[in-house]
């Protein structure tokens, strides 16, 4: 993240590092992960140890400290879900992306993530794209909402 930027979203909380938390909350809607410069940066700037950041950054599952894609692509492979075929949809995903699961296309437009279960399983198998579940998958339709996002 630019200087700038970070500075704005700083100003924006009041330079207050109590609002730690927005704040990361904020880099990471921006970036789609916590850049360690940024992190750095943002500590300098608050005054607070880096300690205490990465401590949140880390606790937070909702933060990450890799790069991640602008689309989010999660396959559940929960056993209701895998006995169902998801493996074949983490398969397809890994072949057509050239990524294996858990990593991020060279050019950032997608991250690959699988999940043991998120209590939806009768909608399995089960595939998550932005946060919108898509149940029943199988590898035609997979291929469908995946290739929306190749023509980006
Ligand atoms: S096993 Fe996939 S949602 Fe439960």
């Amino acid at each position: 993240m630019e200087s700038k930027r970070l500075q704005e979203i700083v100003a924006d909380h009041g330079k207050d590092p109590a609002q730690l938390l927005a704040i990361l909350q904020d880099i990471q809607q921006e970036e789609n992960y916590l850049p360690k410069e940024t992190l750095k940066e943002l500590a300098r700037e608050l005054g607070v140890p880096l300690a205490r950041i990465y401590s949140l950054a880390t606790f937070f599952s909702s933060f990450s400290l890799e790069p991640r894609g602008k689309h989010i692509c999660t396959v559940c492979l929960g056993t209701a879900c895998h006995v169902r075929g998801a493996p074949r949809l983490v398969d397809q995903v890994e072949r057509d992306f050239a990524i294996k699961a858990g990593e991020t296309t060279a050019d950032r437009q997608l991250t690959l993530e699988t999940v043991n279960c998120v209590g939806a399983c009768a909608l399995g198998p089960l595939v998550i794209l932005d946060g919108e579940y898509h149940g029943n998958m199988n590898t035609a339709k997979l291929g469908r909402v995946l290739g929306s996002l190749k023509k980006e």
